[in-house]
């Protein structure tokens, strides 16, 4: 543990109210911030510190994982304080300044600044914080966390780095996805570097393709107006699932150390055979949700949401296929798809082996040999699932899909949300749960041909009814005819 000082610019804002405050609500009862942390929650409205405390109070307990406990929230609300902060004021960062410096209110030199803002104000914040000197890393340290979107595509991207990095160094900067933060994804990891049985197999002469599926019921909801200019290829593709598959398709790290992980997923990103826009119908598909009914409720589509734009075509599910082409994995297609009022709440991924290679039972009963699956449940549950065939009893010959499972029901108490592990790794100075400005560059390589395309067809976008898994017309992605969809764990 290591005493610090939190500094939460947006702390009105939604991702503070439902995330991070709740996040560090449940690291204090953990006992993973010190008595003399604080937290600096930053807005542009006067708010006088006891109404503030009464909505920390508010967003606390709706979220708080065991019921509130009283003695827990008093605790917390004792570290936590409201800062009146105008965004482009200089003075207002003097204050600041002026407020930490003072030493009979005993803050720690060491700082998070999280910035739960929208990106296009990363650049003005860090200019204001450098203009008072808080960038400098005098006395003690200063993490800068920033959230996504990391740009639009790789130019803007690369525009909002060179913004990051006029103020603070590589090494301050905690870029986050909050996948990483997800114990069932860092469980990929455990799965394959903890255990020496997948090894031999785990490449292209065992493996005949790789599925990663992201599925939500919830549609964009009052989201619309952000999510017109991004859509599904973006907002989940480009981020999280890419992320998930480095993961899945890395070499193991010659250490823990977060620069030897995160140089094993660069080298994965960099593998990836680039698409261009000729290939773009043959590698990705995007459709969009009409109304439809999902767990029940009728659900209306998406050009009806509030602040869709009339006619837009913007993706609200997106499948993508891409080849690593190195001794390992080049040949074997990953197919990565994500989708907005799906049937079902759940991201998975889905290891088919190839089939054996001499069909010894074709023609009996058994028949024709079926391929070996690995199953990964990364939500809701957390779930690994072998498929085998086996014998049925009895005295015909004939063979059945076994599988081989574990489910880990998280219970209550020990449920993490994201956001704790990557608050506490940003404390901590991990940077092994955060991207590097290259590995975001590389994601945005990938995706960049495709979306620059997409963007061009104004005219046409498949529709799918709301509660259902997404068009068939997918299946032009897909490399082999036997190749489909697997929905289930
Ligand atoms: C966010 C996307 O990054 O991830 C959302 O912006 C998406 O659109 C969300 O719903 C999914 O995260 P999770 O943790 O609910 O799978």
């Amino acid at each position: 543990m290591k005493p610090c000082t939190i500094i939460i610019f947006g702390a009105t804002g939604d991702l503070s109210k439902k995330k991070l405050l709740p996040a560090l609500y449940h690291l204090n009862i953990e006992n993973r911030l010190t008595d003399d942390t604080k937290i600096i929650c930053m807005g542009r409205r006067e708010i006088a510190q006891d109404d503030w405390k009464e909505q920390v109070s508010e967003y606390v307990s709706s979220k708080a994982r065991n019921g509130i406990d009283a003695a827990a929230l008093k605790n917390f609300l004792a570290k936590v304080s409201y800062f009146k902060n105008d965004i482009n004021d200089v003075a207002s960062y003097q204050d600041l300044k002026d407020q930490l410096d003072d030493s009979a209110q005993g803050y720690s030199p060491n700082i998070v600044f999280y910035l739960s803002i929208s990106p296009s104000l990363f650049g003005v914040v860090g200019d204001n914080l450098a203009s008072v000197g808080l960038n400098k890393e005098e006395g003690g340290w200063r993490h800068l966390v920033v959230e996504k979107p990391f740009g639009y595509d790789q130019k803007s991207a690369a525009e909002l780095e060179a913004v990051l990095s006029r103020n603070f160094t590589e090494k301050q900067t905690y870029r986050i996805d909050h996948y990483l933060g997800k114990s069932t994804v860092q469980n990929i990891f455990v799965f394959r570097f903890a255990n020496l049985l997948l090894e031999p197999l785990w490449n292209r002469n065992y493996i005949d393709h790789v599925q990663i599926t992201h599925a939500e019921q919830q549609g964009v909801g009052g989201r619309a107006g952000y999510y017109d200019g991004s859509g599904a290829m973006r907002d989940m593709i480009q981020s999280h699932l890419l992320q998930v598959m480095t993961l899945i398709a890395m070499e193991p790290p010659a250490d823990l150390n977060d620069e030897s992980l995160r140089d094993e997923k660069v080298k994965v990103l960099k593998a990836i055979r680039p698409i261009t826009e000729d290939m773009v119908d043959s590698h990705a598909f995007r459709a969009q949700y009409a109304a439809g009914t999902v767990a029940g409720k009728a659900q209306q589509g998406y050009l009806e949401e509030d602040d869709a734009p009339a006619g837009s075509v913007t993706e609200t599910y997106a499948a993508m296929k891409l080849y690593i082409d190195n001794w390992r994995w080049r040949g074997v297609p990953f197919y990565l798809r994500t989708g907005k009022c799906m049937p079902e709440s759940k991201a998975m991924i889905a290891i088919r082996f190839k089939k054996p290679p001499q069909e010894l039972f074709k023609g009996t009963d058994i028949g024709d040999s079926h391929a070996n699956w690995i199953t990964m449940g990364l939500q809701p549950d957390n779930t690994l699932r072998i498929e085998l065939q086996a014998k049925q009893p009895g005295l015909e010959i004939t063979a059945h899909t076994v599988g081989l499972e574990t489910v880990e029901h998280e219970d209550e108490k020990h449920k993490l949300d994201a956001y704790e592990a990557m608050i506490l790794n940003a404390i901590l100075g991990d940077r092994s749960l955060f991207l590097r400005a290259d590995e975001v560059d590389l994601a945005w390589k990938a995706v960049d041909p495709i979306i620059k395309k997409w963007s061009k067809e104004q005219d046409f976008v498949h529709t799918y009814p709301a509660g259902t898994w997404g068009p068939d017309e997918v299946s032009q992605i897909f490399d082999d005819s036997c190749h489909q969809w697997r929905n289930n764990v």
